[in-house]
């Protein structure tokens, strides 16, 4: 188990080693935008991790693609529905689009 804090809101919630940063999302209640429901095609997961990238899984070529025709993505940038919480440190994210 590791904390998942999730900005603007500053909600902080335990996560589970393997779920994504989506799932342990929307289980919280948290409205993430998430148009193709975590198939890494619709890039409106988006989000920034401010600390703990160590804390989830590597990005993967399919993400990189995605994220690759966003605008606004910088070296935090991460789609929630790929990105696996690992469990071995705390992770922040702060989300950009909600539903
Ligand atoms: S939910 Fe569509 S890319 Fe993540």
């Amino acid at each position: 188990m590791s904390t998942l804090t999730i900005m603007p809101s500053a909600t902080s919630i335990a996560v589970a080693e393997g779920d994504s940063l989506l799932a342990a999302m929307l289980a919280n209640g948290t409205p993430v935008a998430h148009k193709c429901d975590g198939q890494a095609s619709c890039g409106q997961c988006h989000l920034f991790v401010l600390e703990g990238r160590k804390g989830l899984s590597r990005t993967t070529r399919e993400e990189n693609a995605i994220l690759d025709t966003l605008v606004g993505v910088g070296s935090k940038s991460r789609l929630a529905c790929q990105a696996t919480i690992l469990g071995t440190e705390d992770v922040t994210v702060e989300v950009l689009s909600f539903v």
